[in-house]
């Protein structure tokens, strides 16, 4: 068997025909996702509760001759969801590619967090991602399939100082690996991500940025195009036998940052 390398590139990039929905889509890593879908040749919702900078973003992609609308969505809406799905009917027929992506976080730790504001960010990160699958799925399943993309957190792998949103990004994983089976004879294949620091206008400032970089063995942040790079290539058609999986992007932390100061510390490394 040869292999057919243009074939293969555009499994991997081109999304021409495609449509994608991103939620938290107007700034920081869901609007470099969005802009590289779109790039990609990809029709794109922008869904946020930022109606300025998603209206924003959209006039500056239109203006490069790329397809992309705005919708205010908040995403623990049922009816904004439904909202959305009329919205992509009406454009383009079809939905093809989401991108769970809005998120939000609360620092406080257990003993100091009501359980409204627990609510709240399970709410936003884990609900408002399974209203999206739930509403989306039947619309990918009438044109033979998509790939539904939850972007978790290296937090959901461990016991974090943020409890609730260490949690949403637990079950983001949960309800990844569940989706994925109950959509998968319908084409529907459900993967999450999962960073490690990007510093955007979720974190920028904080306290643990520093030693966060520190105890990162490649020691730096990442960058919001690393992570829509694998978007990308997980909403391409190049990923077609994948579902089910978390991937984490965060320069090897998960891997074992704790038994590397360990070696740090001892002289080993
Ligand atoms: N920045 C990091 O270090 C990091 C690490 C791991 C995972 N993540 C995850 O990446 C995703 C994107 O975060 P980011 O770093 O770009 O931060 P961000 O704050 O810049 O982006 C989050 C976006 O979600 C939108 N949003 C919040 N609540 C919403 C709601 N109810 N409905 C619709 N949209 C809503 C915000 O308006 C914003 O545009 C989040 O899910 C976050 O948890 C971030």
């Amino acid at each position: 068997m040869s292999v057919d390398f243009q074939k293969a590139k555009a499994a991997l990039t081109d999304l021409s025909g495609k449509t994608a929905i991103v939620t938290g889509g107007a700034r920081g890593q869901g609007a470099v996702e969005t802009e590289l879908l779109a790039t990609a040749g990809a029709s794109v919702l922008i869904c946020d509760v930022l109606e300025e900078e998603g209206q924003a973003l959209e006039a500056r992609l239109t203006a490069d001759g790329l397809q992309a609308k705005f919708l205010k969505l908040d995403v623990t809406s049922e009816a904004g969801w439904a909202e959305a799905m009329d919205l992509v009917k009406d454009w383009t027929g079809r939905l093809d590619i989401l991108v769970n992506n809005a998120g939000i976080i609360n620092r406080k730790i257990i003993r100091d967090m009501s359980v409204d504001e627990w609510r709240k960010v399970l709410d936003v990160n884990a609900t408002g991602a399974f209203i999206g699958t739930k509403l989306a799925a039947p619309l990918m399943a009438e044109t033979g399939g998509g790939s539904i993309i939850n972007i978790s957190s290296n937090s959901g792998f461990s016991g974090h100082y943020d409890p609730a949103y260490t949690s949403s990004k637990w079950a983001l994983r949960g309800l990844t690996r569940t989706a994925a089976m109950e959509f998968a004879e319908e084409g529907i294949r459900v993967n999450a991500i999962c960073p490690g620091l990007i510093v955007t206008d979720l974190n920028r400032g904080s306290a643990h940025l520093g030693p966060m970089i520190g105890m990162t063995p490649m020691q730096r942040a990442g960058e919001a195009d690393e992570v829509a790079q694998l978007v990308l290539f997980l909403a391409s058609d190049g990923s077609g036998f994948i579902t089910g999986e978390d991937f984490v992007v965060d320069g090897g932390f998960t891997a074992g940052s704790g038994y590397r100061r360990v070696a740090k510390e001892t002289g080993i490394l």
